[in-house]
């Protein structure tokens, strides 16, 4: 059974990144779609209390979009027993909102970052953010919401050539950084395996400037992050290989996304609908009955190595990373 629940919040975000979404956005869901701030709450009572789940990640599309986080947090860290909570997201919004969620109860934030370079930034995610981004990071490290994660995706002739310089910014400003294999996940369909920057590659970067010696399988349980140790330590850079290495034999998560539909896997092509259950009147016990049979379902992995792959309906931003 999972352990490690992830809600989306909202399928709308404040950036354009180009492996997830294109320029001019996606068919937003309608406000009534989308599950309320009180329906979200309960659902994540049920899973802490009937489902065995400990860990709470909130994500979007970007999630400081919505306006209730902050009480849905506050919510959530009452409950009995308190989950862990963190949430990943582009920063944008932290430095306005670091402080409240810290003392609403938030444990920890990961933030996605590609690149120093402001004008890279400006062509990967279609925006000109990428000073609020920096400040919205230390925000968070201010406000203790740590440790603050960085997530990197490179692309090939973009930003493929700043891992080092990614990692020693990353390491002198104390977060911990991670690269992640960009994943069939765009809007666009526009993802090929062999235009993709392996982690491989990233590892043979780093390693003309680094020493990387690898942390145990015991270290790791069931994170979709390698990690390695950087020129001895404490520092750690992380790769999460879903294409070249998958790590779906670990997963303990289960999905929900900001319209009530339950996922076992970011490539699952069926959802469970808890939505409907809820808004027809369904007692705890029986969503949670819904939910467990859904998550008994999952699939043994993501398919991903298997020709007849195919890439779900939704994207990234709908299904919440
Ligand atoms: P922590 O390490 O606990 O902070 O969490 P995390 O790495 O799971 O969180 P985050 O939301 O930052 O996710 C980082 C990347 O891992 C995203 O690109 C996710 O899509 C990817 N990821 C998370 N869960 C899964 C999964 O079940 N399968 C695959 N293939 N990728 C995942
Ligand atoms: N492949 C890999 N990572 C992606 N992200 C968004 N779209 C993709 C994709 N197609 C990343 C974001 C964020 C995290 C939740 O997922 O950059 O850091
Ligand atoms: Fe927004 Fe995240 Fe998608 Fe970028 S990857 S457009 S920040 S949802």
């Amino acid at each position: 059974m999972a352990t490690d629940l992830r809600v989306s919040l909202t399928d709308r975000c404040n950036l354009r990144c180009t492996y997830c979404m294109p320029e001019e956005g996606l068919q937003w869901l309608g406000k009534s779609d989308l599950l309320s701030d009180e329906e979200i709450v309960r659902l994540i009572r049920i899973a802490v209390t009937q489902l065995g789940i400990t860990e709470v990640r909130f994500t979007g599309g970007e999630p400081l979009l919505r306006p209730g986080l902050v009480g849905i947090v506050e919510q959530c860290a009452a409950l009995e027993p308190r989950p862990r909570m963190s949430l990943t997201t582009n920063g944008i919004g932290l430095k306005r909102t670091a402080q409240a969620l810290k003392a609403a109860g938030l444990d920890r934030v990961n933030v996605s970052l590609d690149t120093l370079r402001p004008e890279v930034f400006k062509t990967l995610t279609r925006r000109d953010r990428h000073k609020d981004v920096i400040e919205g990071m230390a925000a968070a490290r201010e406000a203790g919401l740590t440790p603050v994660k960085v997530n990197a995706v490179l692309m090939p002739g973009l930003n493929d050539d700043e891992a080092p310089d990614l990692l020693a910014w990353a390491v002198a400003n104390e977060y911990e950084l991670r690269f992640i294999e960009q994943m069939p996940l765009d809007a666009q369909h526009g993802w090929k395996r062999d235009g993709m920057i392996t982690a491989g590659d990233i590892l043979e970067s780093l390693r003309t400037r680094f020493t990387l010696t690898e942390e145990g399988a015991a270290e790791r349980g069931s994170a979709p992050a390698e990690r390695w140790v950087v020129d001895g330590g404490p520092a750690t850079v992380g790769v999460i290989a879903s294409v070249t290495r998958p790590f779906c034999g670990a997963c303990d998560r289960t999905r929900l996304t900001a319209d009530g539909q339950v996922r076992t896997c970011l490539f699952a092509t069926e959802e469970s609908d808890l939505r409907a259950a809820l808004r027809s009147g369904a007692p705890d016990e029986e969503i949670a009955r819904l939910w467990k049979v859904a998550m008994w379902g999952k699939k043994a992995g993501s398919g991903l190595d298997d020709p007849s792959f195919l890439q779900p309906d939704r994207p990234m931003s709908a299904i919440g990373g």
